[in-house]
């Protein structure tokens, strides 16, 4: 078989801020088993850095709380490879500060960075993802069903509330085109540039399970939910979170 054969076999996966964190942690485990990855970020800086570990061309640069942004970046990926079977959005700012200290304009940036970045990635994607059968992973955060009332966190939770009940029409919407869509709710999952909160190890010692997550936690579970074994799940919100928020 010729390269350009092997490469229009390959699934494509668009992870969505995988500069870093838990994205790039998915990004490299879809690349190690065989995928085609390419990952956005906002600032070019890190561009040359990520391509070497995930692939010459793999790096779109834009901010997704644009939708133009949003559907240059899909349309580079979909000219570049002529498919998109996979988006995993992990774009997700996290905001701390008591709701006295909260402006309009925080509250506005979380739902600018978690819910509609994830509006426009899915609307600029819809096409390609319905075309390949494909499935969307989001990421929300622990206890968010729950419904637990938040000292210092209710901009951000607010924001990833919305995003659950979109992510669940959106899985509605696209399952009579055999699309699926799912969400992770992670706990810690601690990174290099991770927020304070998720490297404090006085919050990580209160975690049931007494650790943080491993990034291969996450990503596994992110690489099942885009895999054909979790085929009949839809609308579902799994929690990766060692008991925290429980
Ligand atoms: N890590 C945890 O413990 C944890 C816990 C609960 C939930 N989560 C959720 O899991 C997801 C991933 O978390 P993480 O810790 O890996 O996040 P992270 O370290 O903040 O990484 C987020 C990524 O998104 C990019 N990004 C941010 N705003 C963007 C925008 N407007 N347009 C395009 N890219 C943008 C960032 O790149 P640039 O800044 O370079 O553009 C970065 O690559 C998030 O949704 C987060 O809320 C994480």
């Amino acid at each position: 078989m010729s390269e350009s054969e092997t490469a229009s076999r390959q699934k494509v996966a668009l992870i969505t801020g995988g500069s870093q964190g838990i994205g790039f942690g998915v990004a490299r485990l879809l690349r190690a088993e065989g995928w085609r990855v390419h990952v956005t970020l906002r600032q070019e800086g890190k561009q040359a850095e990520l391509e070497e570990a995930l692939g010459a061309g793999s790096v779109r640069v834009g901010d997704l709380t644009s939708p133009e942004d949003a559907g240059r970046i899909v349309r580079e990926v979909v000219d570049a490879e002529g498919r998109l079977d996979a988006v995993v959005h992990s774009v997700g700012p996290y905001l701390t500060a008591p709701l006295t200290e909260t402006t309009p304009a925080m509250f506005e940036s979380m739902f600018q960075g978690n819910l509609m970045t994830a509006v426009h990635v899915a609307d600029a994607a819809r096409e390609h993802i319905r075309a390949s059968a494909g499935a969307y992973v989001f990421f929300g955060c622990s206890g968010l069903e729950r419904w637990r009332a938040r000292t210092v966190t209710t901009a951000y939770i607010s924001a990833k509330a919305a995003l659950l009940v979109f992510m669940r029409g959106l899985a509605l919407q696209e399952a009579p085109h055999g699309v699926r869509a799912n969400m992770i709710s992670p706990g810690f999952v601690p990174h290099d540039g991770a927020a304070p909160d998720t490297l404090s190890l006085e919050l990580q010692a209160k975690i049931p399970q007494g650790r943080p997550a491993k990034m291969a936690e996450v990503a596994g579970t992110a690489r099942w939910l885009i895999s054909e074994e979790s085929g009949h799940m839809i609308g579902q919100n799994l929690e990766v979170a060692g008991g925290w928020m429980l």
